[in-house]
């Protein structure tokens, strides 16, 4: 890794779940750990790029010299990343963004009816609506950044990674070669361009995220 190659430079990652709420003290999540964004920051930040984090809710400290916004749900991360986007010379979308949100919060705890169904009362159902594609509306901007992209996949992974990488029209999309890595601390990852494929075999997150660092120096 080249010392301080991304001197000079605007990078805004995202990272970790996002949190949609159903009622005050409920709501839905996912088990993204976000300690492959955090990673990815500080690796920035040691490159010397100048480096804003909106985090869903983890229980990471930030790293050092980066500048820290904490967001719950998708909407929020999506008001908090598009205004900034255009000012930045990459964007790094690693969040695990829900796709689907409640339609509606309750304002109040939903009550279970007293004895519950053996007495006659009704489980709630949940309507569900569509949260908006963060990294694909920073995509589309006039001037976008240079955006990256992330896939899990359970099956045919390159494939549906570089499907997925020409839909949101971004030029790297890093996909995360199982199996699921969810709160461990390392990760093997396959980075897919228009050039092609490169492997970035399974070592731990700040290494990969270093690497993944490098590569991008090289794109800026
Ligand atoms: O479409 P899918 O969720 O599989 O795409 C994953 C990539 O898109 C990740 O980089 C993720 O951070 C980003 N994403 C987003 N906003 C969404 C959904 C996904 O930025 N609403």
């Amino acid at each position: 890794l080249a010392p301080k190659s991304l001197r000079g430079k605007k990078l805004l990652i995202t990272a970790g779940p996002t949190f949609e709420p159903i009622d005050p003290v409920r709501g839905i999540t996912n088990h993204s750990s976000g300690k492959m964004g955090f990673a990815i920051a500080r690796a920035a930040a040691e490159a010397g790029a100048e480096v804003t984090l909106v985090s869903g809710p983890v229980h990471l400290p930030t790293p050092r010299g980066v500048r820290r916004i904490d967001v719950q749900s998708a909407q929020q991360m999506f008001d908090a990343v598009l205004p900034m986007a255009a000012h930045q010379h990459a964007f790094i979308a690693s969040a695990a963004v829900a796709d689907w949100r409640p339609a509606q919060t309750h304002e109040h705890k939903l009550k279970k009816a007293e004895g519950g169904a053996n007495l006659g009362g009704v489980a709630p159902t949940l309507a569900m609506t569509e949260n908006p594609d963060i990294l694909a509306a920073v995509a589309k901007l006039p001037q976008p950044p240079y955006c990256v992209g992330f896939a899990a996949e359970s099956e045919k992974l390159a494939e549906h990674a570089e499907a997925k990488r020409r839909r949101k029209g971004i030029p790297l999309i890093v996909a995360n070669l199982g199996p699921a890595t969810f709160g461990r601390d390392d990760n093997a990852l396959l980075l897919i361009d228009e050039q092609g494929q490169r492997e970035l075999p399974r070592a731990d997150k700040l290494s990969l995220a270093r690497e993944l660092i490098a590569e991008l120096s090289k794109r800026l």
